[in-house]
């Protein structure tokens, strides 16, 4: 078995290795990577937040792992939550996706049954293009219409959203490559439904107990092989990146 030493992330270029990756879309769907900070115990949240667990080096890896993205894909509990914003891609990133073929900036797609989404929130007024939110057929009429000209609202269930379906619409619009930020229960459901193709995890030395969820968390699947494709260090922190084997 080959050795894997952790390589320290001050030697790696992030943006230029995760750019680099080769990540070839699967039949009908896009590529979809899950990204994850978490404690060394696991935890996902202090207090109710991911803020608490990553460091600068998780910075330039989470702005890395946006950059090679075609969509952002999240849970409306991570967007409440953490209070998303629309993606902020720096002008270098957003030349160098342009040579790549890709929109400058990500699109941010959501996953919600409630559509309960503030439409005064800067993910919606400051976006460049407007959110996909993926919802189901039940939605409140309210909400879909405080919603309207503010996002692509999009029906794929009628009681919870359908990933698969999600994932392939996104891909008939060509997208090829989703980041997934989670949170736990929507990361547990693509992996139960054998969505997940990458996960990059990062694991901050700290111990938190607490109730948070696993990064992935909800109905049971067939456990899937993955292979450990980089291992980067700073401060203790590990930066993992694992592919479907
Ligand atoms: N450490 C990290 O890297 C990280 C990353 C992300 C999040 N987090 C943390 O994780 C926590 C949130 O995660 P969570 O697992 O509780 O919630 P979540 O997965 O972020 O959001 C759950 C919500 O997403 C919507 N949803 C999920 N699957 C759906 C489906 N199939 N159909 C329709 N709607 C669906 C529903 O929204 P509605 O209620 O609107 O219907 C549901 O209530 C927060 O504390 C956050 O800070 C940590």
């Amino acid at each position: 078995m080959r050795q894997l030493l952790p390589v320290p992330a001050a030697d790696v270029d992030p943006a230029a290795a995760h750019a680099a990756a080769a990540r070839p879309a699967p039949e009908g769907r896009p590529w979809v990577l899950a990204n994850m900070v978490a404690s060394a115990d696991g935890a996902t949240a202090v207090e109710g937040r991911s803020e608490g667990l990553g460091g600068p080096a998780d910075k330039a890896v989470f702005s890395a792992l946006r950059s090679v993205a075609d969509v952002i894909l999240v849970a409306a509990g991570t967007a409440r939550a953490e209070s998303y914003g629309p993606p902020r891609t720096p002008a270098d990133r957003r030349a160098e996706r342009e040579a790549r073929g890709q929109a400058p900036y990500p699109r941010l797609a959501l996953v919600t049954r409630s559509l309960d989404l503030d439409p005064t929130s800067a993910m919606f007024t400051e976006a460049t293009a407007p959110p996909v939110v993926f919802t189901v057929t039940s939605a409140p009429t309210a909400r879909r219409q405080a919603l309207d000209g503010l996002a692509e609202i999009v029906d794929v269930g009628d009681d919870g959203v359908d990933l698969a379906a999600a994932l392939g619409w996104l891909a008939d619009r060509g997208v090829a490559t989703v980041l997934c930020e989670g949170g736990p229960s929507l990361n547990g459901q693509l992996l139960a439904a054998g969505l997940v193709d990458e996960l990059d995890l990062t694991t901050s030395p700290l111990l938190v107990g607490g109730d948070s969820a696993r990064a992935a968390h909800g109905p049971d699947g067939e456990p899937l092989d993955v292979e450990l494709a980089h291992l980067w260090e700073a401060d203790g922190v590990l930066f993992a990146r694992y592919v479907r084997a």
